[in-house]
């Protein structure tokens, strides 16, 4: 995606170094950080500094590759890897590639899979846009919650990548963004995107999106998905499942964007998706700038007070009308199989 012109990937190796755009600082400030160890691109997918299911699973190829060059053993680079955040099942996926193809062909053969593992995952995301695209009218007004742009794979994105067709095909559109705390994916990321892109969008408070539905203002949502089961029930960031319900209640179609690399075939439905809980003071303190650009960090919940965060929730197949994939639009009830055959 081009920004100030220049044509970006969310992240990228150079050598044996993995480049990542540095998203804990979006909107706010455009930045590339550089890490040269298996270690350091572990801590980065840790912190956040890259996020979303996508983007997440190309460093974790690269932080394989890395695994492999550094020449330790490359079973403890996995291992790492493996627990930096569990419930995006790309970064799974990605490993085992970039691990199969290292076992057996080597250090060369391990960096070209996480190579492919990333431009695999930005044709996907192109094609999920010209299949997603036909699906929106002009005029249409779309909600989505977090960030399935760019930001959250290599390119284009899954969410709105749809979206973005469209509005090059001369569609006038608006997005409907959800805030998504605590950590704000939506009002930083997703508002940044688009405006960037020149679409038209309006950040809502969270609790905002049943308001607008019920005004007919809604006419259909799509989100990313973390992880899908093999019944279609979906993982994505927590909210989620309040929009699909309350889409579902007032008849707009809810649809799932997201590659084949988001399906876990092996496991059977939502129950057994792992969901991350994240700490506690992500809802208690915010961050942001002031009119300066200086940043803070400020608590916004009574002192002492104790907080829940789980960082995903399940949406069930039944509310999903259907999963937009680089193969095209899919019923949820075969993502397992669809998986076995196109992955
Ligand atoms: O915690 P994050 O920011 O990595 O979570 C991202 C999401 O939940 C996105 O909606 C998602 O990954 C789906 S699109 C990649």
């Amino acid at each position: 995606m081009l920004v100030n012109g220049h044509h970006y990937r969310t992240v990228w190796m150079e050598q044996s170094t993995v480049h990542m755009i540095e998203q804990n600082l979006l909107p706010f400030t455009f930045s590339v950080a550089e890490f040269p160890s298996c270690a350091a691109s572990c801590a980065a997918i840790c912190n956040m500094t890259v996020r979303g299911a996508g983007a997440i699973g190309a460093a974790a190829g690269y932080a394989m590759a890395q695994g492999f060059l550094e020449e330790d053993d490359p079973n403890i680079a996995r291992t790492m890897i493996c627990a930096t955040r569990p419930t995006a099942q790309n970064l799974f996926y990605a490993v085992n590639r970039v691990w199969q193809a290292g076992i057996t062909g080597g250090k060369e053969a391990a960096v070209a899979e996480a190579e492919a593992v990333a431009n695999d995952d930005a044709e996907a995301s192109r094609r999920i846009g010209q299949f997603g695209a036909e699906l929106i009218n002009d005029g249409n007004n779309i909600l989505t919650h977090c960030n399935a742009g760019w930001l959250a794979f290599v390119d284009y994105g899954t969410a709105l990548s749809p979206i973005y067709l469209a509005h090059e095909a001369g569609k006038q559109i608006h997005v409907w963004v959800d805030e998504t705390r605590p950590r704000g994916q939506g009002a930083r990321l997703t508002a940044w995107e688009l405006t960037q892109a020149g679409i038209d969008c309006s950040i809502i408070a969270d609790n905002a999106s049943a308001h607008f539905m019920a005004q007919g203002k809604v006419d259909m949502v799509i989100v990313g998905a973390d992880r899908i089961a093999a019944n279609g029930d979906s993982a994505n960031k927590i909210g989620t499942l309040e929009k699909a319900i309350c889409a579902n209640y007032f008849g707009i179609p809810f649809y799932i964007a997201a590659p084949t690399a988001t399906i876990d075939a092996a496991c059977s439905d939502g129950t057994a998706i792992p969901i991350e809980e994240r700490s506690a003071d992500e809802v208690l303190w915010q961050q942001g700038v002031d009119e300066q650009g200086a940043a803070h960090t400020i608590r916004v919940a009574a002192p002492q007070a104790r907080a829940r965060n789980p960082a995903f929730d399940v949406t069930p197949a039944k509310l999903i009308r259907g999963i937009i994939t680089e193969h095209g639009i899919i019923a949820p009830s075969i993502a397992g199989s669809t998986a076995t055959q196109k992955q």
